[in-house]
């Protein structure tokens, strides 16, 4: 035995109960009362804390060429401010080339990734080419353990809706699930030409170019063709009311349609694109209304809402200042990857949501809707991914206090009450009460099992 955390409270989304944890070779070998130490085993004290498993980013922007630049975070920094918030694994988007076959954009990322990760790490494939046999390299990739896909409705390597459905019908086939970017870009062109050519140009017109209706009309579009081929289907960052119903009444029904959202959905309302700084909250879909806000909350509480995710895509400040006159300059997405897990957390430690509701939409369901079987839970078998979490500890968000290589955060002081205070990968200490003390390439790529196909 490695590491033996003692008299905590562990928390997983069916129980919550005061036991001992045994680690031994980065896995989790004994759950129980008055487990005892061998020899050598270090221990730790987590009396008066919570035991969580660490958290399971599903939707990060690492190192990604988009908008002109490439995202602010590479895997280094990126996974290191990961394991700075208490989430242990996360998904990148590797985006297809054109022409290119989707293990081999598998391999080209993860060349970039192995050397640099700090936890674990997995790959969703962005799909932009299907022309040839190209479809049919989803079936080697998800072979290669990577089964799961992503279709953007959006951006000038969005697929067309033709492409889509054949892709919905391979994933089908082959064991996949389809994660879905969903807004309607012929509108937001067209709304976009117009906002400019009538001089208006600021933050608020990202907003403007793409409301509610242009994310709800496309969520509809997605949902239809997968009910139509019976298949599964996983939004991605949903932040329209009307979307959430289309969720609800699509599992009402008995559909496997599967939704994410994202803390900054959870927390802001369109008003932050009238603020000087508007620009920094830009990202797609944009954030909405305050009713889109409260829908995203309830349907949490209901169990609509599955998994809570980043969209981790920061920009440094001059980046987004190439937009200060033109919204379309503005490069899209924000950093979270760091804060997602505590604002949950902090969430739940205010009573908002239970600790098992936050455990459940950070860690179980991504793990178990993406075929990630060793993570995710605190349980014997499964890697020690393990964070502990002290409910009375306050801390106030600033960009200095966070670890990646942005220069701004739209989070700035934030207090959250609650924060994490160890985090452990494979029972190796990452982060240490507010220090980083994980290592590059120590995160290593997680492979998945294919869903059951009919
Ligand atoms: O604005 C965003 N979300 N940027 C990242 C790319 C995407 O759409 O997920
Ligand atoms: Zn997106
Ligand atoms: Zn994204
Ligand atoms: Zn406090």
């Amino acid at each position: 035995m490695d590491l033996l955390i003692k008299n905590g409270t562990l928390i997983n989304s069916k129980e919550n109960s005061r036991a001992d944890i045994a680690v031994e070779n980065g896995k989790i070998t004994a759950i129980g009362k008055d487990l005892q130490a061998k020899e050598k085993t270090e221990i730790v004290d987590a009396a008066g804390k919570l035991v969580l498993p660490g958290a399971i980013d599903v939707h990060t922007h690492l190192a990604m060429p988009f908008g002109g630049t490439i995202s602010a975070d590479g895997y280094f920094s990126g996974t290191r401010a990961a394991a700075c918030g208490g989430t242990t694994t996360v998904f990148d988007f590797a985006l297809q080339d054109f022409n290119e076959n989707l293990v081999d954009t598998v391999k080209r990322r993860d060349a970039l990734a192995a050397p640099e990760a700090a936890v674990d790490y997995a790959f969703h494939v962005g799909v932009k080419d299907v022309h040839g046999d190209l479809l049919n390299s989803m079936t080697e990739a998800v072979a290669y353990g990577v089964p799961s896909f992503k279709v953007f409705m959006v951006y000038d390597f969005g697929v067309t809706d033709g492409v889509f459905y054949q892709i919905l019908e391979k994933a089908k086939e082959c064991g996949a699930l389809i994660s879905v970017h969903a807004e309607n870009k012929e509108i937001i062109n067209v709304l976009t030409e117009r906002y400019l050519s009538q001089g208006k140009t600021s933050a608020w017109y990202h907003y403007k170019s793409r409301p509610e209706f242009v994310e709800a009309e496309a969520d509809y579009r997605a949902i239809k063709w997968a009910k139509s081929l019976n298949t599964s289907l996983y939004i991605v960052h949903l932040a329209n009311k009307e979307g959430v119903e289309m969720v609800t009444r699509a599992k009402e029904e008995g559909y496997e349609i599967y939704a994410e959202t994202c803390p900054q959905y959870l927390h802001f309302t369109k008003e932050v694109y009238k603020r000087e700084d508007g620009r920094n909250f830009v990202c797609s879909p944009p954030i909405k209304g305050a009713e889109s806000k409260d829908a995203l909350w309830e349907a949490i509480k209901r169990g609509d809402i599955d998994t809570i995710a980043t969209d981790h895509c920061p920009f440094q400040s001059y980046e987004k200042d190439w937009g200060k006159d033109d919204f379309t300059k503005i490069p899209n997405g924000c950093a979270a990857i760091e804060n997602m897990y505590p604002y949950m957390l902090a969430a739940a430690n205010a009573g908002k949501i239970s600790f098992q509701k936050a455990v459940e939409l950070c860690c179980e369901n991504p793990a178990r809707i993406f075929g990630c079987q060793e993570k995710g839970f605190l349980s014997v078998g499964k890697d020690a991914d393990i964070v502990i979490y002290d409910t009375n500890k306050d801390f106030t968000i600033t960009c200095e206090s966070m670890h990646s290589d942005y220069d701004h955060t739209i989070w700035e002081g934030l207090n959250l009450h609650g924060y994490p205070v160890q985090t452990y990968s494979r029972g190796r200490l990452v982060y240490d009460k507010g220090e980083f003390v994980g290592e590059a390439g120590w995160g290593k790529l997680v492979k998945r099992v294919p869903r059951v196909t009919s």
